[in-house]
């Protein structure tokens, strides 16, 4: 974020703190439920947003090494990401080129080769073909017909990006980021690590994890021991840029920031910046360390969440590791206070007690949010103007 607009930000969150401004529209706005348990919406949702968008995948640091390796089951489909003897990050079908077994079967690891447990048909860390057993008995077989299918992927901003056939290039992924771009790259992830990964099935739709993050009406009520001390009751704010938002959570402690020297006053020190990536992917800036939280859908009323501290390189030696554990275990907390609501807004939705659900001025963002949604939905999706 340059500097000029990180002052900016400062000043708008201590007009509203000062201020107790809660509004962030004129009006409140109301929303239709099916979004949240139709099996068609859902399959709408497939087809024209996650099949066309970018997917982050994995962190750089999950793949620190030549021959590193992650898996994962990806809107059905079972990915390998690997990183080749070049340092080079691959996203293959995670499945073997003869008859179509599970070639790799460990979530994550370092190998040499990966060797299929059927047939022991082996592929190098880059996809290639390298051996088959009794090979005379494959005379017409091409064995560079028959490499791992390499889908569309891009290693930036810190992460390994699955993308979509049609847009696959680095500039794909900077057009669909727009506006949000130079800020996520300024957070410079790519020194930063993974700690504490954690994830669980709930029997949620994928959007109440999303919204849930787009608000602070809920702080002193839900979180008025874990999170809310922390934080001015209920402040929040944001911009949009083109689908991704970004949020700004002013802390208590921004009320003493002008005992700062002005060019010492740091906008993360004072408050919490959430950067919701399009359309389920949140990095929330706490500080000195990042909590990534990603809403994976597997159905209309079922959603894999995984959350994962990521932390400055070279913090877990020595006793860095305890201190980031307590750091997880209270972060993680406010989630499970969070995903305990939701799951009973879902319970809630199918009971039929309401027929829409209301916005307030202060939950504006859930809205410009489900209008995202719904621009991809029935558009050609929101361009990248309207920062
Ligand atoms: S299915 Fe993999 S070697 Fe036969
Ligand atoms: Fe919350």
């Amino acid at each position: 974020m340059d500097r000029a607009e990180e002052l900016r930000l400062l000043d708008h969150a201590l007009d509203r703190v000062r201020g107790k401004d809660l509004a962030l529209t004129d009006t409140d706005t109301r929303i239709s439920l099916e979004r949240y348990q139709s099996e068609s919406w859902y399959r709408m949702e497939l087809d024209r947003i996650f099949h066309r968008v970018p997917s982050m995948l994995a962190h750089g640091s999950e793949l620190p090494e030549p021959g590193t390796f992650v898996t994962m089951v990806h809107f059905g489909r079972p990915l390998l990401v690997s990183r080749d003897r070049e340092g080079v990050a691959h996203v293959f079908l995670n499945v073997c080129r003869h008859r179509g077994a599970r070639l790799e079967k460990e979530p994550a690891g370092r190998r040499k080769n990966f060797t299929c447990s059927y047939h022991a048909w082996k592929y190098g860390t880059d996809g290639t073909l390298v051996n088959v057993p009794s090979e005379q008995c494959f005379p017409t077989l091409e064995r560079s017909e028959r490499n791992l299918v390499a889908l569309p992927s891009v290693e930036a901003h810190g992460f390994v990006w699955l993308m979509p056939e049609e847009a696959p290039h680095r500039a794909d992924l900077d057009r669909f980021l727009g506006g949000i771009r130079p800020d996520f790259a300024d957070l410079g992830l790519e020194s930063f690590e993974i700690y504490g990964a954690e994830s669980h099935e709930w029997e949620i739709n994928w959007k109440l994890f999303v919204e849930g993050t787009l608000e602070g009406y809920h702080f002193p009520f839900l979180h008025p021991k874990s999170a809310n001390p922390l934080f001015e009751n209920g402040i929040f704010f944001f911009d949009s840029f083109g689908p991704h938002l970004r949020s700004i959570l002013p802390k208590r402690s921004i009320n003493f920031v002008t005992r700062t020297a002005p060019a010492d006053r740091r906008l993360h020190a004072v408050a919490n910046v959430i950067h919701t990536l399009f359309p389920n992917e949140t990095v929330l800036h706490q500080s000195d360390h990042f909590l990534w939280m990603t809403a994976h859908p597997l159905g209309p009323t079922r959603t894999l969440v995984k959350l994962r501290l990521i932390v400055p390189k070279g913090s877990l030696a020595g006793d860095g590791a305890e201190r980031w554990e307590e750091n997880r275990k209270l972060t993680y907390q406010v989630q499970y206070e969070d995903l305990e609501i939701y799951r009973e807004i879902q319970i809630g939705l199918s009971a039929g007690a309401n027929k829409e659900h209301c916005f307030g001025t202060q939950e504006h963002a859930l809205q410009r949010y489900n209008e995202a949604i719904e621009s991809y939905l029935f558009g050609d999706g929101p361009g990248q103007a309207g920062a």
